[in-house]
């Protein structure tokens, strides 16, 4: 009883944002840390979008289509970071997003785009794996493993719709050819 109430006296002499940490088990920089993917999360969400809107734009509907799925999915992953800032407490923010390229010199230099963005994700995935040991969080790191997990298939995929590219070049209806392949991605029988 004495413990309860020297507890309720201590949290009335706390200041409001002391108060707060106490709601939450995430540590400041681990916080800041996933506010900072959801960031990134949002950036690949408009950046697929963009590339979405360049190949329908050059009649490449199946990569158009493609593209907007990957910008759906990259949706989900924000909202999984965003969720669980939430159950555990902690306060997420709404990202501002800017420095989309919206123009790309041929379809080969979109799948470098895509490719080096997938590959970012997971060197940021891994970084934040790391900084989890380091502090001792151990929860977010297996709220990471999902995400190392799904970062296999999108790099695997991204190789993949460069080789395809590589593989059949442009020549004649190459490029007819290429958007029909793309659509098959991740779509392993
Ligand atoms: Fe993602
Ligand atoms: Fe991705």
């Amino acid at each position: 009883m004495k413990n309860e109430f020297n507890n309720k006296l201590k949290l009335r002499t706390m200041g409001t944002k002391s108060i707060l940490r106490l709601k939450s088990s995430l540590q400041e920089s681990i916080l800041d840390m996933l506010n900072a993917q959801i960031k990134m999360e949002a950036h690949s969400t408009s950046a697929y979008l963009a590339m979405s809107a360049w190949c329908h734009e050059q009649g490449l509907i199946e990569c158009g289509d493609y593209y907007k799925h990957q910008s759906d999915e990259e949706r989900e992953h924000m909202l999984r970071i965003y969720d669980y800032i939430i159950d555990m407490g902690g306060k997420a923010i709404s990202p501002e997003v800017s420095n989309i390229q919206h123009e790309f010199a041929d379809l080969r230099a979109l799948f470098e785009l895509a490719l080096e963005m997938e590959v970012a994700i997971t060197d940021s995935f891994n970084k934040m794996s790391a900084t989890c040991v380091k502090n001792a969080d151990f929860q977010t790191l297996k709220f990471f493993d999902w995400f190392l997990e799904e970062q296999k298939e999108e790099e695997d995929n991204a190789r993949r719709a460069l080789e395809i590219y590589d593989l059949i070049g442009i020549e004649l209806d190459g490029l007819f050819q290429i958007d029909h392949q793309v659509a098959k991605l991740g779509k392993k029988a």
